[in-house]
């Protein structure tokens, strides 16, 4: 049965219109082969169960979660054709920040030049990027911003266990960013989009410690050991092909739109194998779906901008087109966003 999750429109009055996206990765590539030495897996599997054959990785001490993002969002800055200076609103979206605190997004505002904006993290998990949009076209709707840097950036290599099968295979380094300006009676922008989450699943992917729960003391002591990711990647798998179907069904009945009316979906690049378990259920035309965890593993909430810059850059999205963004994540979290470019 089809679960109902509401959704949102924007006033055409004041829309959020993505004016410049950008992305990096790191340099380092992963390949299966090289995790064939690490842990009891193959190629074959890895790309069979996921569709991935490679992952970036990040030099700790020369690359962290701050040096992506600012370079991401120095090169969406740059294809927004946007000063630094003018940016009003900086949000952060990560798991793997770049200290306890302050915020990521104050270390990526100081490579920027940037003294002035608000600048915070959201931590929602894969759907980080899809809450951040939504964040910053309310903040533009209400007048209470009129330039939004969105930066996702993640470094989940350093919160992976290298002797674990389970998680080490999986996910990859990565940051994508956009600039969302406002437009004022525009058709452009933000149209419609839909962010949820559902807290009784925390458990099902998680990094426990340290935190309030799991305090630093008892990691040292080694009383608990649970510093990286968990997943039961069987329950996730679940969850999320059902959600997504019924977060895209939602969103194009709610925003009145049919699939053919959109140029593409951008789904959250979790696995090849959900994705192609969506499109088994709703039926997108095989050019509609962007894929690239081939290349990236899942960059959780980096996903969706480093794969939105990918189809922009590489002339697959353009002005005028609609884009469906779905997000699925820890939490679990979940959400769309319906955007005119
Ligand atoms: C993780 C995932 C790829 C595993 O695929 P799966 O088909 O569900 O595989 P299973 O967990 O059922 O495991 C099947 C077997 O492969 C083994 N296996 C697990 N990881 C392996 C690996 N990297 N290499 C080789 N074998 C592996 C398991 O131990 C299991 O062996 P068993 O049958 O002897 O017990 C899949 O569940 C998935 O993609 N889940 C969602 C992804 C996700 O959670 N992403 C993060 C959230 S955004």
């Amino acid at each position: 049965m089809q679960k109902q999750f509401t959704g949102n429109f924007f006033s055409s009055n004041r829309r959020a219109v993505i004016t410049g996206t950008g992305s990096c990765v790191p340099d380092g590539i992963v390949t299966n082969h090289d995790l064939e030495k690490m842990v009891d897996t193959s190629d074959e599997w890895i790309v069979t169960r996921t569709g991935i054959k490679e992952r970036r990785r990040i030099v700790a001490g020369q690359e962290s979660a701050a040096t992506l993002g600012i370079e991401a969002s120095k090169r969406a800055l740059a294809d927004a054709g946007c000063s630094a200076d003018e940016i009003d609103y900086i949000i952060c979206t990560t798991i793997t920040p770049e200290v306890q605190y302050p915020a990521t997004a104050c270390f990526i505002q100081e490579g920027l030049g940037n003294n002035h904006a608000c600048a915070f993290d959201i931590t929602a998990t894969c759907s980080g990027f899809v809450y951040g949009c939504n964040l910053a076209a309310s903040l533009i709707s209400a007048g209470q911003a009129k330039k939004v840097l969105v930066v996702s950036t993640e470094t989940m290599s350093t919160s992976l266990d290298y002797t674990d099968r389970n998680t080490c295979v999986l996910f990859g380094d990565g940051s994508g960013a956009a600039v969302l300006e406002l437009e004022e009676n525009s058709e452009r922008g933000l149209v419609y989009n839909s962010v949820h989450a559902d807290g009784s699943q925390w458990e099902t992917i998680v990094c426990p410690a340290p935190g309030s729960r799991y305090p630093i003391e008892d990691v040292l002591s080694g009383k608990c050991k649970r510093i990286y990711t968990e997943l039961n990647g069987r329950e996730t798998y679940k969850q999320a092909v059902s959600t997504i179907v019924d977060t895209i069904t939602n969103t194009l009945e709610g925003a009145g739109v049919s699939i053919k009316d959109l140029k593409m979906m951008i789904p959250h690049q979790m696995n090849a194998r959900i994705i192609e378990a969506v499109m088994k259920r709703v039926e997108f035309a095989p050019e509609q779906v962007f894929i690239n965890i081939d290349k990236y593993g899942n960059t959780s909430s980096a996903s969706i901008p480093i794969a939105l810059d990918e189809a922009i850059k590489t002339g697959q999205l353009n002005k005028g087109d609609l884009v469906l963004l779905i997000a699925f994540g820890a939490g679990f979290t979940w959400g769309s966003n319906l955007f005119k470019l």
